[in-house]
């Protein structure tokens, strides 16, 4: 193990950095969509036991490659002793970087936009009696400027937090940032379960009718629990990395596998009563957060604090979401290319902004501009999520099954005082070298065929 590598202070400390990563706009913009878009119910349970059977093993694989190596995903995938000289993994590692650049692509200007959002909240816009369908999104895309310098904000944001390092950036933001996210999310779900839609919204999120799920709805479940649990991009790998020895990662997957899952569900249980309340259609697809919902906060009692209060929040999801995005990648540069952490911020976040700057001026607008009937937006992030976090998540599971030594997976998972984990880890090993790999390669040959025919 080598020395002089950050770490967490406390077990709180992680669960809130970690937190913070799973908890974004995947569970507050994406889950909703795509929920509604694939029916709801039934979607939702299959969200739920992917979480449950792969995110959960996946996470504890990354965390295992972190914490062991010390290094970040490609230096954990070509760990010396484990393969010698052999390059091969680490392919997956460098797919998962560019997976994380091709996400910041569009992340940070989502967050830009949510910037604005609190802003127009604050200013009592979503209120106002002429409030319409799509204005103040659809007036942010016209200004092509104003995005850029949106983004700029958000990445400024981002980068003086991750600039500070592990434990007075990351995990000092994330004490602050995520117990006031929880709150905001407990006022603003008090204030859903009493609208009149509010169980024709539980009975749409839980009763599960799987007629209305497609072999699509499968895989769209698997993608978003890998990417829910921001795995396959390396930034758990990164936050694995600064753990303390003595933690024991099973009990810490859990943890964030669950505070994750049950945000995603509060997430629904916020916007569909809401929707249907107003009686709008729950799968407007990708612009249900932007267009559909800020129409709707007028017609409330207290429209303006639940405006305000809800696009805080998703701020805080965004921005803990970014951070660590940003780190999976600076711990790359910090370790394999031997930059300082102030030279990797800023190179990472003048990457971003490149990107962020071609996107936005390439599509006006991504969220309008379609492609065969599907937005932009909804293009980049399905190849992205459906096929190149299981391709990641199937080099990890690999490496974890096969290449760690058994000595070390044990040591890493079983905690003597907790008895589950002396029986569960026979299965979880099982997992990682069969089921997922079976399951991941089952789904991409299904796509591949798709793709073909
Ligand atoms: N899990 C985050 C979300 O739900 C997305 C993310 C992926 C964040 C990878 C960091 C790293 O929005």
């Amino acid at each position: 193990m080598r020395r002089g590598r950050a770490t967490f202070t406390s077990r709180f400390g992680f669960y809130m950095a970690a937190a913070g990563s799973a908890i974004g706009l995947g569970t507050f913009w994406r889950f909703p969509y795509i929920a509604g878009a694939n029916g709801g119910g039934g979607f939702v349970f299959l969200y739920v036991f992917a979480v449950a059977i792969i995110g959960l093993s996946v996470l504890v694989a990354e965390l295992m490659l972190g914490k062991v190596t010390r290094f970040n995903v490609v230096g954990a995938l070509s760990y010396r002793s484990w393969v010698g000289k052999s390059k091969g993994w680490r392919f997956f590692g460098i797919l998962g970087l560019a997976a994380s650049f091709v996400i910041l692509s569009y992340y940070t200007i989502i967050s830009g936009w949510v910037i604005h959002f609190v802003v127009q909240a604050a200013a009592g816009k979503f209120t106002r009696s002429d409030m319409s369908s799509g204005i103040v999104i659809d007036q942010l895309m016209a200004k092509t400027i104003l995005q850029i310098l949106l983004v700029s904000v958000h990445l400024i944001v981002t980068m003086s937090i991750v600039g500070r390092g592990v434990q007075d950036g990351i995990e000092k933001s994330s004490r602050v940032f995520m117990p006031l996210l929880f709150l905001i999310v407990l006022f603003l779900l008090g204030h859903s379960m009493f609208l009149p839609g509010a169980r024709e919204a539980l009975r749409f999120m839980f009763y599960p009718d799987f007629s209305r799920l497609s072999t699509m709805g499968l895989i769209e479940a698997v993608g978003h629990a890998l990417f829910s649990l921001s795995l396959g991009f390396g930034a758990m790998v990164a936050y694995g990395s600064y753990l303390r020895p003595e933690v024991h990662l099973p009990s810490e997957a859990v943890f964030v596998s669950v505070i994750d899952t049950i945000l995603s569900l509060c997430a629904g249980m916020v916007i569909f009563p809401i929707v249907f309340t107003a009686n709008v259609a729950p799968n407007a697809g990708p612009g249900l957060l932007f267009k559909t919902l800020p129409v709707i906060f007028g017609q409330f009692a207290m429209g303006y604090w639940v405006a305000l209060a809800f696009f805080v929040c998703l701020y805080f999801a965004a921005l803990s979401s970014s951070i660590s995005l940003f780190e999976g990648l600076v711990a790359y540069f910090m370790d394999e290319k031997k930059l300082t952490r102030s030279g990797a911020t800023i190179l990472v976040s003048g990457i971003s902004l490149v990107l962020a700057v071609f996107t936005v001026a390439s599509e006006t607008s991504v969220i309008n501009v379609t492609i065969a009937g599907r937005t932009m937006l909804e293009v980049a992030d399905q190849y992205l999520i459906n096929w190149t976090l299981p391709v990641v998540a199937l080099g990890v599971s690999l490496y974890t099954g096969f290449k760690v030594p058994d000595d070390i997976r044990r040591q890493e998972f079983i905690d003597e005082a907790n008895p589950a984990a002396v029986k569960l880890y026979p299965t979880w090993v099982a997992m990682v070298r069969w089921f997922i790999p079976a399951l991941i390669i089952f789904a991409m040959a299904i796509q591949v065929s798709w793709f073909i025919f």
